[in-house]
């Protein structure tokens, strides 16, 4: 694994343009399954985790040639065959879960491994399984192996007991080519939720509601071909405009969606930082020296994400005042508070709260990654903090922002990726 090595301290300026979404694109990768038809997708960003879900389709057939400069992918799935997707990439990659139910919806049938758990929980499929099984799938589990058969899919009307992004778009998938209505109630209402419906109503599928706790979807005989551009990524645009709070900088983000960034935007005025829209697709961040402790709740959309409490909490580290982070979303998602102390910042964990005392400096130090967001969080506080931050197992970082280092040294960062043998010529 690389390591990152950071001279914090700069205030970060200037223009930064955020690339298409990882958790649009994933699920878009997987419903190609459902039709035969060749399929176009547009703004896919070079990511680890889009690559590893392109290694998933193609291990059942799919034909994939996919632009990484253009990030264009082109996919044809007409000799797909219900193969087991590797175990390997099923454990290293929750979302590969998601082919799913596109392999229930083609073909009847489908194995595939349970996805690992990882640093931030366990993360259980129930209600992918639950659903499905309203749908008439019959499943058995043993190994760690998923087996599902049906005759054929059978709409239903499901209520998610939690609404589960990955489960509602399982579902949804499925339902695009089941007999009859599917009606998903509770359901998750992410962006990109909505982007995945937009995908599947361009190949001919029947969606209404989704972005509203209930989805409809009225099963087709078939899909056909698309070409689709995926939505900007919100947890992306929002790390990078909180690297311009926490630097007590000034950027601009552009090709963004202010809708989707709402909980930010207004926890950031919270805190006393402007933040404003600058036209119907940007967005910029002055970022202050002096600014406020707030209390945070993560929570389904169109509450404030999960996949930016890390981020957001180094900002608390260096605000004034005491601020309260709750975690709903999951088990164990304060992973990156143990690097954060590490580089002085004052969090008591008490269950899924945190208590942040906050304070005007963070100092470099040595600190570990533990998940992509953790790894993202002590990004922002090494370039916020005084002195030299090295991050090891920065690696995760890749699996959810592309060329972010560049991008990131465009703004005026000063930092170093190398292999630890290395580190002493780059600390030279
Ligand atoms: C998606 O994960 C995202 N990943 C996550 O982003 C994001 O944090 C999460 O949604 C919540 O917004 C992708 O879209 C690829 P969930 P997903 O099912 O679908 C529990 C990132 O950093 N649950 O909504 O796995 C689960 O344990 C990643 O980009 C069940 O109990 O999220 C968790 O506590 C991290 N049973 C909660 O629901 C189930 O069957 C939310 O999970 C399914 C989920």
């Amino acid at each position: 694994m690389h390591e990152l090595l950071i001279q914090g301290g700069i205030p970060l300026r200037g223009t930064v343009k955020v690339k298409g979404s990882k958790n649009a694109s994933l699920p878009i990768i997987a419903a190609s399954l459902l039709t035969s038809e060749p399929v176009i997708i547009e703004d896919v960003p070079d990511l680890l985790d889009v690559r590893d879900m392109l290694a998933v389709i193609k291990s059942l057939g799919s034909e994939v040639q996919y632009n990484a400069i253009d990030e264009i992918i082109h996919i044809s799935t007409h000799s797909l065959e219900p193969l087991e997707p590797s175990r390997h990439k099923v454990q290293k990659m929750r979302a590969s879960f998601l082919v799913l139910g596109p392999l229930l919806a083609r073909f009847g049938q489908a194995s595939i491994s349970l996805p690992g758990g990882c640093a931030i929980g366990s993360r259980p499929v129930d209600l992918h399984l639950k659903g499905l099984t309203a749908m008439g799938v019959k499943f058995t589990v043993s190994g760690g192996l998923i087996e599902g058969k049906t005759n054929r899919l059978q709409g239903a009307r499901i209520y998610l007991d939690y609404p589960s992004v990955g489960a509602t778009e399982n579902i949804m998938m499925a339902g695009t080519l089941a007999r009859g209505t599917t009606v998903i109630e509770n359901a998750a209402s992410e962006p990109e939720i909505v982007d995945l419906a937009g995908f599947l109503n361009s190949m001919g599928a029947r969606i209404s509601g989704a972005g509203t706790k209930t989805i409809r979807i009225e099963g087709v005989k078939e899909l056909g071909d698309t070409r689709y551009a995926v939505i900007p990524d919100r947890i992306e645009a929002g790390t990078l405009l909180l690297c311009a709070a926490v630097t007590g900088g000034d950027v601009t983000v552009t090709n963004v969606l202010p809708d989707h960034l709402r909980p930010l935007l207004a926890k950031l005025r919270e805190t006393g930082i402007s933040a404003e829209e600058v036209d119907y697709s940007a967005i910029r961040v002055i970022g202050s020296s002096k600014t406020r402790g707030v209390d945070l709740k993560t929570l389904p959309y169109p509450g404030f994400p999960t996949d930016l409490q890390p981020q957001f909490m180094v900002l608390l580290a260096l605000s004034n005042g005491t601020s309260l982070v709750t975690e709903t979303v999951f088990e164990n998602r304060f992973m990156h508070v143990d690097g954060l102390r590490r580089m002085n910042a004052n969090i008591q964990i008490e269950g899924n709260r945190a208590v942040i005392q906050g304070s005007s400096k963070l100092s470099g130090a040595p600190v570990k990654a533990s998940d992509l967001r953790a790894a993202a969080a002590l990004v922002l506080a090494g370039l916020a903090a005084e002195g030299t931050t090295v991050i090891s197992s920065v690696d995760y970082l890749w699996r959810g922002y592309s060329c972010f280092e560049e991008r990131l040294r465009k703004l005026g960062a000063r930092l170093e990726r190398f292999y630890p043998e290395n580190r002493e010529q780059v600390e030279a």
